[in-house]
């Protein structure tokens, strides 16, 4: 995973329903605002190159108008043919007013999205996450509302390589540890990878299975955060997945960077 993030957009800037399409490393990437959390996709479909910022959006769908292959916008696995390879994403996180996707250039990401595997054609799954409350009340919105370069900007957080693992994780592990920087803590509004929460992965043929922690014991998002890890996991490992709570206490210390939040690293 990228250490690196670039601030694309400031708050506000992309409506509801929204996209932006800014340059990350050179590269063209589509930055969605739907229910009030943000998702950046390379802007290119894996079919035949369609750029999916010219696409329909439908809640967390977006269709490519060229052959209407489809793609989850939160993990860029594809729903629907002709596409049969996952878009590349990159994490999204908002510090402050800054919308901030991480510059994912490097070969592991390649590596991670080319492991990604397609999941069923049916739409995503359940519950979005609440709104973000940093996030602009938001009109409803024409899409595509701006296409203007990215004013890229180096930010200074960091976050190092997922807190646990085996020595070598699969190209499938990094697959899924990617898709679950689009789980979202609801209260805290760093992902659960941030908070470093996701302790293990194991994924076996038929089953995948997430060890993690919550920042509190009785967390009152404990289930739609557990849901939303699952959710995430089987958008990229088309399979059930378990998701085990530990009941390990949480700290600052966990995170790749505490520094997100506030503590000196
Ligand atoms: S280019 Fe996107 S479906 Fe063909």
């Amino acid at each position: 995973m990228s250490d690196r993030f670039m601030t694309v957009a400031k708050v506000g800037e992309i409506p509801e329903g929204g996209v932006k399409v800014v340059r990350v490393d050179d590269d063209p990437v589509a930055v969605f605002h739907v229910g009030g959390q943000y998702y950046a996709l390379a802007d290119l479909c894996t079919h035949d190159g369609g750029e999916l910022s010219d696409g329909e959006l439908d809640g967390h769908v977006i269709e490519c108008a060229r052959h209407g292959a489809r793609f989850d916008i939160r993990t860029g696995a594809v729903l629907a043919m002709p596409a049969t390879g996952a878009v590349p994403r990159h994490a999204v996180r908002v510090i402050g007013d800054q919308i901030q996707v991480a510059c994912e250039t490097c070969d592991e990401r390649e590596a991670a999205h080319a492991a990604a595997k397609p999941v069923a054609s049916t739409a995503p799954p359940a519950a979005a996450p609440p709104p973000c409350t940093d996030a602009p009340g938001g009109q409803a919105a024409g899409r595509r509302a701006f296409e203007s370069p990215a004013a890229s900007e180096p930010a200074a957080a960091s976050a190092a390589a997922p807190a646990m693992a085996t020595p070598a994780p699969s190209l499938q592990e990094f697959a899924v540890r990617a898709a679950f920087e689009t789980v979202m803590d609801p209260e805290i509004q760093l992902s659960v990878v941030d908070l470093g929460l996701i302790r293990e992965v194991v994924i076996k043929p038929g089953r995948t299975l997430v060890r993690m922690l919550l920042t509190t014991p009785f967390c009152p998002y404990a289930p739609q955060l557990t849901e939303d890890v699952k959710q995430a996991a089987m958008s990229v490992v088309a399979q059930p997945c378990e998701v085990e709570i530990l009941p390990d206490a949480w700290s600052p210390e966990l995170m790749p960077d505490p520094g997100l939040l506030g503590f000196s690293t």
